[in-house]
C-alpha cells in the first residue's frame, strides 16, 4: 500500500494554515491579550512566534518528512530507540488530549453560529452561556463537532482534508477582511485599538515573567506545536519543497489572522461596552470570546447577520484545526499497526466521544485540561521534537532542512540547528518550570 501524500505545494501550506488558524487565534489569543496588558503581550507573542516558534515548526517539518511517518513512528524509526519512540507517542496522547477539550469549544461554536440566527443569546448573552456551556446538550454539540471532524477525515488526505481547507481557508480570510473593516470603523473602536496596538512598556516591565510565559503558550498553541500535528503534515510531502518558506509562509499567514481577529473582537469590546468589560466580565476564562462578543452583536445594528458571519467563519476555523488533530493518532494507528483509515477515524472518534463527553459534563475538568494540561504537554513535547532534531539527527536534520531548499534558506540551517539544541529547549523549559511553579502555587 502506498502511502498518502499531497496533491499541491499549494494544498499543503493551506492544511497546515487551516491546523495552525482556529480557536487559538479567535477565542484564545484576544483573552489571552486582554488578561496580559493588551499591546504589551502582542510585543512579545510576536517576537516568540519569529524567534521560537518558526524554528519549532522548521523541527517539526524535518522530523516528518524525512521519516514520512507519524511523530511516534518517525521518532522510533529515525534512531531506533524506543524510549524516543515513546516521546512521539507522547504527542499522540496530546492529541487526543487537545481534541477532548476542544471538540467541546467546537459544540459552543456550532451552537452559536444556529442560535445567531434566530438570536436567542442576545438579550442576556452572560446567562445563555453559563446555560449551554456545560451538561448533556454541550455533549450533545461536542458530538456533533467531531462527527464533522471525523467525517472529513474519513476522506483522507486529499479528498478529505485538502479539499476541505482549500475551501475553508480563503472564506476564513474574506470574511475576517469585511468584519474587520467593519469593525475599526465603528466609532468608538479607537479605545479598542489604542489597548491593542500601542505598545505598553511599562505593563511588560512589571510583569515581564508572566508575559512570556502566557505569550510562549499561546504561540505554540496558535502554530499547532508539541503535538505532531506539524510532523504528521509534512510526512505527506515530497522532497521539492523549500521548508524554511514553507513554514514562514504559514506564520505570517496564521499570525495575520490572528492579528486580524484582534481587529474584529478589540474594537467590537470597547464600542459596545466602552472599557474592556468582556473578558474581565467572564472571568478572563472561556467564556470570553463567547459572552462579550456575542455581547457585542447583540447591541450593534445588522448584529445577527454579523454574528452568523462570525460564527461561520469560526466554524471553519475550528474544523480545519480539529482535523489536524484528529490525524494525528489515525496517522499512528494506519502506519504502526496497519489499521484502516476507516477503522482507525471511527474507534478513534469513539473514544474521544468519551474523554469529551468528560469534559462537557465537568467544568473543573475541562479548565484543568483546556489551559494547564495542554499548555505543560505541548511544551514537553516541542522540547523534545527539539533535542530529538538537534541531538539526535544533527547532520542529517541539516541535510534534511537543505533538501529543497534555495541558497538563501540553506545559509541559516546551521544557525538554525544550534538554536535547536541549545537555546530553544532551554528557553522551552523555563517556561515550563514557570508554569509548573504556577500549579504547585508558588509565584515568582
Ligand atoms: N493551532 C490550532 C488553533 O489555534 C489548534 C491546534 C491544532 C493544535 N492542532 C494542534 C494545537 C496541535 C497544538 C497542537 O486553534
Amino acid at each position: 500500500m502506498t502511502r498518502e501524500s499531497w496533491r499541491t505545494r499549494v494544498g499543503f501550506i493551506l492544511a497546515a494554515v487551516g491546523s495552525a488558524v482556529g480557536l487559538g487565534n479567535i477565542w484564545r489569543f484576544p483573552w489571552m491579550t486582554a488578561e496580559n496588558g493588551g499591546s504589551a503581550f502582542l510585543a512579545v507573542y510576536l517576537g516568540i512566534i519569529l524567534l521560537v516558534g518558526v524554528p519549532g515548526l522548521l523541527a517539526e517539518f524535518v522530523i516528518g518528512r524525512r521519516s514520512q511517518r507519524n511523530p511516534a513512528g518517525a521518532l522510533f524509526r529515525l534512531s531506533g530507540s524506543k524510549s524516543w519512540g515513546a516521546v512521539g507517542l507522547f504527542g499522540v496522547v496530546t492529541a487526543l488530549a487537545l481534541l477532548s477539550f476542544y471538540s467541546v469549544v467546537g459544540g459552543w461554536i456550532f451552537r452559536y453560529f444556529l442560535a445567531s440566527f434566530t438570536g436567542s443569546y442576545f438579550g442576556s448573552p452572560g446567562a445563555y452561556f453559563e446555560g449551554i456551556n456545560f451538561g448533556v446538550e454541550a455533549l450533545g454539540f461536542h458530538a456533533a463537532f467531531l462527527g464533522v471532524t471525523a467525517f472529513i477525515v474519513l476522506g483522507g488526505v486529499r479528498d478529505g482534508i485538502e479539499k476541505a481547507t482549500k475551501v475553508m481557508m480563503p472564506a476564513i480570510l474574506a470574511l475576517l477582511v469585511a468584519l474587520a473593516g467593519w469593525a475599526i470603523t465603528q466609532p468608538g473602536a479607537d479605545a479598542g485599538l489604542a489597548f491593542y496596538l500601542d505598545f505598553d512598556a511599562a505593563y511588560l516591565r512589571a510583569n515581564l515573567l508572566d508575559v512570556i510565559g502566557a505569550a510562549a503558550g499561546q504561540a505554540l498553541f496558535t502554530l499547532s506545536l508539541g503535538a505532531g500535528t506539524m510532523i504528521t503534515y509534512a510526512s505527506y510531502l515530497g522532497d521539492d519543497r523549500d521548508l524554511a518558506v514553507d513554514g514562514s509562509t504559514i506564520a505570517v499567514l496564521n499570525t495575520g489572522v490572528g492579528v486580524l481577529a484582534g481587529l474584529v473582537v478589540f474594537p467590537l469590546l470597547f464600542t459596545t461596552f466602552g472599557e474592556l468589560t468582556g473578558p474581565a466580565a467572564a472571568g478572563g476564562g472561556p467564556g470570553a470570546l463567547f459572552v462579550s462578543i456575542a455581547g457585542a452583536f447583540a447591541q450593534l445594528p445588522l448584529g445577527g447577520v454579523i454574528a452568523v458571519a462570525f460564527f461561520g467563519v469560526v466554524s471553519l476555523a475550528a474544523l480545519s484545526s480539529s482535523i489536524s488533530m484528529l490525524e494525528i493518532p489515525v496517522a499512528y494507528l494506519v502506519d504502526e499497526h496497519g489499521v484502516s483509515r476507516r477503522t482507525a477515524t471511527l474507534s478513534l472518534a469513539s473514544v474521544i466521544l468519551f474523554t469529551g463527553g468528560a469534559n462537557a459534563l465537568n467544568p473543573a475538568l475541562f479548565d484543568f485540561v483546556a489551559s494547564t494540561l495542554v499548555d505543560l504537554m505541548l511544551t514537553a513535547g516541542l522540547v523534545g521534537f527539539l533535542l530529538f532534531v538537534g541531538w539526535v539527527l544533527g547532520a542529517d536534520a541539516l541535510a534534511e532542512y537543505a533538501t529543497g531548499a534555495g541558497a538563501r534558506s540553506r545559509s541559516v540551517g546551521p544557525a538554525w540547528l544550534w538554536s535547536v539544541r541549545t537555546i530553544l529547549p532551554l528557553f522551552l523549559l523555563g517556561t515550563l518550570a514557570v508554569n509548573l511553579l504556577a500549579l504547585a502555587g508558588v509565584s515568582l
